[in-house]
């Protein structure tokens, strides 16, 4: 499969065109397989939603992420796809086939990579409601059929702004997360799945670098220490045995 890379200016600039219904707004982003957009429903002009649009063929396994998402539709924390579809986008004197997916737009379009790069430092509590999130994601994938999320990694976070603030245990604002992109693989499927909790002890090692240790209070600091303790060990348990530990 050629995908186009992902700088390809041709792809990211199609704020103005229209995808089916939807009209492309804003380019937020990329990753391994689309191109993200802010979007809106034509007849719906005020209520945003992201379009991913995939240029060339669909990985095999490709509806796993979408059954699996859809399984979760009434799930907290959850990013949800709404609609999938096809398009031909004529810009610049090219025309292209998009296959697209949509989904909840999670204002302002940040990931965690991106939030961590922005804020530069993040209180403990922060960390712990990141980690409780996927927690509570990934047991109502056990409670809901959903063998595993299969792509957990900072880039599928994403990190919402104050317009949908929640309160935290101590009253305070607190961002709110989600979890989103589930991967393509199952068990049994071509594509074998990630494992999930590599993936959160990978999340949490990439949040604990800029947390604010001077603030944090005592308790944060031991629970802290016991998380990276998890993690490490978590790590070093799922790396294969060694020439002479085998
Ligand atoms: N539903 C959404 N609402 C708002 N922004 C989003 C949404 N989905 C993705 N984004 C933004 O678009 C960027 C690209 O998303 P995309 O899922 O394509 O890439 P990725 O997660 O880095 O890689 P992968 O292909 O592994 O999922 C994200 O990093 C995020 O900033
Ligand atoms: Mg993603």
């Amino acid at each position: 499969m050629t995908r186009p890379p992902k700088d390809d200016a041709w792809c990211t600039s199609l704020a103005g065109k229209t995808v089916e219904r939807y009209k492309l707004d804003e380019y937020i982003g990329a990753g391994r397989i689309g191109y993200v957009y802010k979007a809106h429903l034509e007849e719906v002009p005020g209520v945003s939603r992201a379009v991913k649009c995939i240029f060339g063929d669909l990985k095999e396994g490709w509806e796993h992420e979408l059954q699996k998402v859809m399984q979760l539709q009434v799930v907290e924390s959850v990013v949800h796809f709404h609609h999938l579809g096809a398009a031909q986008i004529s810009h610049g004197g090219r025309t292209r086939t998009c296959q697209f997916t949509v989904w909840d737009y999670i204002a302002p379009g940040q990931d965690l990579k991106r939030y961590l790069a922005r804020v530069k430092k993040i209180p403990a509590t922060f960390v712990f409601a990141v980690v409780e999130t996927i927690l509570r994601v990934l047991y109502q994938c056990e409670r809901n059929g959903v063998s595993r999320h299969g792509d957990l990694h900072a880039g599928n976070i994403l990190i919402g702004d104050d317009t949908n603030a929640r309160l935290d245990d101590q009253l305070q604002l607190r961002d709110p997360i989600y979890v989103s992109d589930f991967g393509y693989g199952t068990s049994g499927a071509v594509m074998s799945p990630k494992d999930d909790y590599a993936g959160l002890a990978q999340i949490f090692n990439q949040m604990v670098s800029y947390v604010e240790y001077e603030k944090a209070t005592p308790t944060d600091r031991q629970l802290l220490e016991a998380m990276k303790l998890t993690s490490g060990s978590y790590c070093v348990s799922r790396k294969a045995p060694s020439a002479e530990a085998r």
